[in-house]
């Protein structure tokens, strides 16, 4: 559905994307991960057909992003990294006009009165009195309400509290579920995992490798700080054959990768006093996979 080809385009400062290959099958929830600056944002943009490409190119059902833009435009559903939206005018008037730029369809209506429901938007509220995280939920009705073949989302969560975060990701798997083809950008793994099939990672504008979430599962290490009731139940954990990076009294840091049985087991053995997981950043998800 998405085909990305030796995709090159360099801005005047030297930044931009190198070399880029990677495609996207059609009902296929693709995530592309990087941080801040990798290159997400230019590539997606070159798939709006709103950037040319230095060389190289991007396609969308075989028809060439940039020569194609402008119908193109009618199958993807868009939520861009940066909002913006006329300041003057209410949510609602917002969306309307989007439905009337898309012809007028009743399903439209239908599916952005269904979507202010969920995403618990005031739509009556000008867009400048709008919080960041209220523009954010009114970029993903746009983006969702269309029913479009393809969704191009760039960082969509970004702003939302972790209910919306919740709301954003069953509405993603039930666009799986309808067959819609979904490219989403991200810095943030947890999201990726949560709903994507496959990943790209980019960094510096380059893509380092594509990847399968479930055999990154496989090697995801994670770690976890326990803390022992007693030196018995500390001394059972040494025993363990769990990984100990590092300890202290009582405390442990431990070291998990793939799977969890053994560290079920030990905790279900042992007289423990606290438990916590270390959240897994990107960085650390990048490192480990040198590894
Ligand atoms: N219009 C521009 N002019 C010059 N440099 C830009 C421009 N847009 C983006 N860049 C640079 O290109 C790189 C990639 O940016 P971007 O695609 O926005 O990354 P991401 O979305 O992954 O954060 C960054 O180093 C950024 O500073
Ligand atoms: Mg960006």
């Amino acid at each position: 559905m998405i085909e990305i080809n030796q995709l090159s385009k360099m801005y005047p400062g030297g930044k931009g994307i190198k070399d880029l290959s990677f495609e996207v099958k059609q009902g296929e929830i693709f995530g592309f991960l990087g941080p801040n600056g990798a290159g997400k944002t230019t590539t997606i943009r070159i798939l709006m057909g709103f950037l040319r490409p230095d060389s190289g190119a991007a396609k969308i059902r075989g028809r060439d992003t940039w020569q194609e833009r402008t119908g193109l435009k009618r199958i993807i559903g868009y939520l861009p990294g940066e909002l913006h939206f006329f300041d003057r005018l209410s949510a609602q008037e917002i969306l309307l006009l989007f439905i009337q730029m898309h012809g007028n369809h009743s399903k439209l209506k239908e599916n952005y009165k269904k979507l202010i429901k969920r995403f618990d938007l005031d739509i009556r509220q000008p867009v400048w009195k709008m919080s960041k995280g209220m523009k954010q939920k009114l970029g993903l009705i746009s983006a969702f309400m269309l029913n479009a073949e393809i969704l191009l989302l760039d960082e969509p969560t970004s702003g939302l509290d972790p209910l919306m975060q919740k709301v954003f990701i069953d509405l993603v798997l039930e666009e799986k579920e309808k067959g819609t083809t979904v490219l989403m950008s991200s810095h943030q793994f947890s999201e990726i995992e949560k709903t994507c099939g496959r990943v790209g990672m980019i960094r510096e504008g380059e893509l380092l490798t594509v990847e399968d979430i479930a055999q990154l599962k496989q090697i995801k290490r994670q770690t976890f700080d326990i803390r022992t009731k007693n030196e018995e139940a500390a001394q059972y954990l040494r025993q363990s054959g769990l990984h100990i990076l590092h300890e202290e009294g009582l405390s442990f840091r431990i070291e998990t990768s793939g799977n969890l049985n053994v560290l079920w087991r030990v905790l279900a053995e042992t007289q423990i006093e606290e438990f916590h997981q270390q959240p897994l950043e990107l960085e650390e998800t990048f490192m480990q996979y040198y590894h």
